[in-house]
């Protein structure tokens, strides 16, 4: 007896070795990596942006008291209206290199808690609104190589006419930019406004407003047959801008409201050369339950679902899909391979100061082609928690940027979930080393793209091209309370390649048809070798 109840305990202890064993084999194998670039930003990033010179703004609030890296050259901001530190001398916004892993504080002076930004044609960051005295702002940076000193500037002679928070801002075709809804603003504006032109009322937006709001920071793409589809709560609709008509409203969600503070996340999925850039699908991820935001101490769990429509389908219905875990707060990157990261929130709660718990740590990568069910991989966790005001961007090398995560009112270094200031980036597992023989480098190519023309690169891969070499541009969006503002993802029409010898190839695309498709600004233009990214060169697309 005694024998056997030891040999059931070493079986016990074996069985439970050999299951540890396999949880460290599972884990020691999910793809991707993680690396820690900086232990300290100085801020805590809220928004986010890559600049067409590879230079990353981060942006946080003005209003949280001393930040911890100093302004340059010893200034400093008077304002006597900061409700927490009238003579302050550090800085709340700052310039990152990825290229030499460093970064140089920037001057902004009104408050971008809670703004809005888009890239402009010539590749200048126009940023809007925000609170207090910078409630009807318009900022403007115009990036600079990684070794000037460029720095914002805020307008003086144009200003919002609504002040705005928890607006989306939208890149037009004509290369206006319009700013959707707001804080208790159920309208929308264009920037620059055309003379004598005023706000456009857009009772959508006052239609998805309810008891906890959940129609802040709506979703706006930009789809292929010229219109917007927008999306608040768990509502959308098709807007005819040039009109100011709403021509289509889309079926509820099922679930769960999506926008601030529910915390969901959207991209419109790749547009892609081969179906002439005609289907427009949009995905949306994750939320909170209605009643989050009201009651806190509940932690209700986030939603678990994601719903993608086609929007250009007369016919559009959501098709729900349920993700691996809970997730608010996230964000939805479009990865140059064409498949959606998800990164960055947590499983409780909702967005809010202290309101979520139980971090997302484990990003989820979304393979659009794969079957039903197939769609989801768990990837490689980190152990910093990003949750409220945490941002995730792009960079051209193919990584993810993840910065921030602040879930207090001011900068908080102590007790759970404190104000993070580190810089850390996700290497998806298009980069580890043993698929590095698929990588190409971008040799040659042109700087501009001009709409619907051809265009030739030149790439050099480790070994000899046995597939079709794809040309996806991205555009560079504003990234903030987990939603990127004028993300795009172009698959470009591409023709073959040609050998030239030395496993050198030239690659001819079609630019993008026209600026509905593509608004001219800077891309991000990658060679994909079997899902495999080049380093992405900068290209402008223009008319
Ligand atoms: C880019 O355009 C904006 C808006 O028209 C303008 O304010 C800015 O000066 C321009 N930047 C450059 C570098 O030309």
């Amino acid at each position: 007896m005694r024998h056997r109840m030891g040999n059931s305990i070493l079986k016990h202890l074996l069985l439970h070795l050999g299951l540890v064993f396999v949880i460290r084999r599972i884990r020691a194998q999910l793809p991707g990596s993680w690396e820690l670039l900086l232990p300290n930003a100085g801020i805590a990033s809220m928004h986010t942006a890559v600049t067409f010179y590879g230079t990353v703004i981060l942006l946080d609030r003005t209003d949280i008291g001393a930040s911890n890296i100093n302004l340059p050259n010893g200034a400093c901001r008077n304002d006597p209206s900061d409700l927490r530190l009238p003579h302050d001398c550090t800085a709340h916004s700052v310039l990152y290199d990825p290229a030499t892993n460093s970064l140089r504080p920037l001057t902004i002076l009104t408050d971008t808690w809670c703004s809005a930004g888009s890239f402009l044609a010539n590749g200048t960051l126009m940023q809007t609104g925000g609170d207090f005295d910078g409630n009807n702002k318009i900022r403007y940076f115009s990036p600079c190589p990684a070794t000037g000193s460029c720095d914002w500037v805020e307008a003086t002679d144009q200003f919002l006419q609504n002040g705005r928070w928890y607006a989306s801002n939208q890149l037009l075709p004509d290369g206006r930019v319009i700013i959707v809804g707001g804080r208790e603003v159920f309208n929308v504006e264009y920037i620059p406004a055309a003379p004598g032109e005023g706000t456009f009322s857009l009772p959508f937006l006052s239609q998805t407003h309810d008891q906890e709001i959940d129609n802040l920071y709506p979703y706006v793409h930009l789809i292929p047959d010229g219109n917007l589809y927008i999306f608040a709560n768990r509502d959308s609709i098709l807007y005819n801008y040039k009109s100011n008509q709403v021509i289509r409203t889309y079926p509820s969600i099922p679930g769960e409201p999506r926008n601030y503070p529910s915390a969901g996340s959207s991209v419109m999925m790749p547009l892609s050369g081969s179906n002439g850039y005609s289907v427009a699908e949009v995905l949306i991820c994750g939320g909170s339950q209605f009643g989050a935001f009201l009651n806190p101490p509940a932690q209700l769990p986030a939603s678990n679902t994601c719903g993608r429509i086609t929007v250009t389908d007369p016919s559009a219905s959501w098709s729900m899909e349920i993700m691996p875990s809970p997730r608010n707060m996230g964000d939805m990157i479009l990865l140059p391979s064409r498949d959606v990261l998800l990164i960055n929130g947590a499983q409780a709660g909702s967005q809010g100061f202290g309101l979520a718990e139980l971090p997302c740590f484990n990003p989820v990568l979304y393979q659009p082609s794969a079957g039903e069910g197939l769609r989801f991989m768990v990837l490689t966790p980190t152990t910093i928690a990003r949750m409220y005001h945490s941002t995730a961007n792009l960079l051209p090398d193919g990584r993810i940027l993840v910065a921030g995560s602040n879930p207090h009112y001011y900068y908080t270094f102590t007790g759970d979930f404190p104000t993070e200031l580190r810089l850390e980036a996700f290497s998806p597992e298009y980069l580890s080393p043993g698929l590095a023989s698929l990588r190409p480098t971008i040799i040659g190519a042109p700087t501009s793209l001009f709409y619907n023309v051809e265009f030739t690169i030149t790439i050099t891969t480790p070994s000899p091209i046995t597939a079709a070499i794809e040309l996806n541009l991205l555009s560079t969006p504003f990234t903030t309370h987990s939603y990127s503002q004028g993300q795009r993802l172009l698959q470009l029409t591409a023709l073959n390649s040609v050998p030239l010898g030395d496993n050198t190839y030239t690659v001819s695309g079609i630019a993008p048809p026209n600026s509905i498709i593509a608004p001219s600004a800077y891309y991000m233009l990658f060679a994909v070798n079997q899902g495999i990214p080049s380093i992405a060169v900068w290209v402008q697309i223009r008319g």
